[in-house]
């Protein structure tokens, strides 16, 4: 009896991945079935081969969507790619404002017209509001299809004045 080569195997594989994408984009114009996370994005298993980052806030600054890197998004020292969203993160999306930087306290309060809230510093709001904000977010980022968590950011030491109220919410679109 005939045995099954590995180039069998491959063209077997090759061909049922053929059939499924054809009939995928036949019912729902789209080859995967209508899945565009992270599962399918060469990027994803790129990075998990190269391991987490550990970056300063500086470093940092450069994944803002300006250039060819990817874009991170730092919430309370936790860093996310958010790349695929650049339509809503890169420099032309309405939440640009938070790409690059670790600004919890903006993620916490809501308010995005006053420089000085797009930072880590989460001092004078209710603790606990904050710490469930935080996590709340960083469940949303970590968890989401499309996103994942990249590693870390350093946090400076928070010297200075404590930001101030936020006086009007503005929204960017
Ligand atoms: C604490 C206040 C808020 C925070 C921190 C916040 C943050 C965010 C973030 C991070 C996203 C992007 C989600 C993603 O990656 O898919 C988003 C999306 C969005 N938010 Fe907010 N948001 C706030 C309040 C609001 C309010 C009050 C409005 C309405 C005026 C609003 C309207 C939207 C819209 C329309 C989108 C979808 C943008 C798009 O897909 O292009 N947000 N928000």
């Amino acid at each position: 009896m005939e045995r099954f080569t590995f180039l069998d195997i491959l063209r077997i594989l090759s061909g049922i991945l053929l059939i499924n994408a054809v009939l995928s984009y036949w019912i729902t114009s789209s080859t995967t079935w209508g899945y565009d996370g992270k599962y399918i994005n060469p990027r994803y298993y790129w990075f998990q081969l190269g391991g987490q980052v550990n970056l300063t806030l500086a470093e940092l600054s450069h994944y803002d969507g300006t250039d060819n890197r990817p874009i991170y998004v730092a919430i309370n020292g936790s860093v996310y790619d958010v790349t695929s969203a650049r339509h809503i993160y890169g420099p032309k999306g309405p939440y640009r404002f938070f790409s690059g930087k670790d600004a919890a306290r903006a993620f916490v309060t809501g308010c995005f017209n006053k420089p000085d809230e797009f930072t880590y510093d989460l001092r004078g709001l209710d603790p606990e509001e904050a710490r469930a904000d935080v996590r709340k977010w960083q469940e949303f980022f970590g968890g989401n299809a499309k996103y994942w968590y990249v590693g870390v950011v350093q946090h400076e030491e928070i010297t200075g004045d404590v930001p101030g109220e936020c006086e009007h919410m503005k929204f960017p679109f």
